[in-house]
């Protein structure tokens, strides 16, 4: 695995905005799988930028994205799709019907998965999955568990998600309870992987994932079996024991 430690947030966003941009022009065409979260803000908003200044072109691209809550609609401004839409897709030049999410309204859970699985292999698999981790691990909404999930799976989320999570709605009440989230397999699949993490609360489990024992406990620690075809940019808080612990194993920036 490539673990690059960077200064600060900003310049980890720039790093990974010039990895995807680079794959976007190599591969106009590519399908790229997506991400919510604070970490990919500054990313978004650089590609936002170079899309502007006609660096990069959306043009061509497919996404897929890695998450939804059970029970928000794209409208809801809580919803993973608002999300992507208000800081990626509606800013740079993504056809609106190359842009994918799970269907967060769709009850019929099987339905949903099925039908999300299908998708991802009718757009020929992901050639760059943007990733971040949890508190706990969880990649996607893929949370610790006693097994890995392959495909799509409905989640139950756990405490330390739902209590992270809730700095985005009014009260914990609020948080959505279960989310259908990309399954490991899917995202392991992906011909690359960009990761990206910030902050000093995830500094423990950046050290776990990437050097502890590969367990679903920890479903990020995945990540070290397709180790040729990650990518990590880290801040220098979440990257604090990485650097300390395996000065061997990390390319500061
Ligand atoms: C959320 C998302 C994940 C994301 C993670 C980290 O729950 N489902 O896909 O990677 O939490 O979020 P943040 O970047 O805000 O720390």
């Amino acid at each position: 695995m490539k673990i690059y430690v960077c200064p600060t947030y900003d310049v980890m966003s720039k790093k990974a905005a010039d990895v995807m941009s680079a794959q976007l022009i190599l591969k106009p065409d590519s399908v790229l799988g997506l991400a919510t979260g604070s970490s990919p803000l500054g990313l978004y908003g650089e590609l936002v930028e170079r899309c502007e200044r006609g660096e990069i072109s959306f043009e061509k691209v497919t996404t897929v994205n890695l998450d939804e809550y059970c029970g928000l609609s794209p409208d809801n401004d809580q919803s993973y799709s608002y999300f992507m839409h208000k800081n990626l897709f509606d800013r740079v030049n993504i056809r609106p019907e190359n842009v994918h999410l799970p269907d967060g309204t769709n009850t019929d859970a099987e339905a949903e998965t099925k039908r999300y699985d299908a998708l991802i292999a009718s757009v020929g698999g992901v050639d760059m999955q943007l990733l971040g981790i949890g508190v706990d691990g969880h990649i996607g909404f893929n949370e610790p568990a006693d097994h890995f999930s392959v495909g799509t799976v409905r989640v139950a989320l756990t405490e330390s998600t739902i209590e992270a999570n809730s700095r985005f709605f009014a009260s914990e009440d609020e948080v959505p309870r279960y989310a259908y989230s990309m399954g490991c397999g899917t995202i392991l699949n992906a011909d690359k992987i960009l990761f990206i993490a910030n902050g000093k609360n995830k500094a423990e489990i950046l050290e776990q994932a990437f050097f502890g024992p590969v367990t679903p406990q920890v479903p990020a620690s995945l990540l070290q079996l397709v180790a040729d075809k990650v990518y990590a940019f880290v801040d220098a808080e979440a990257g604090a024991l990485l650097a300390a612990n395996h000065p061997e194993e990390v390319i500061l920036v």
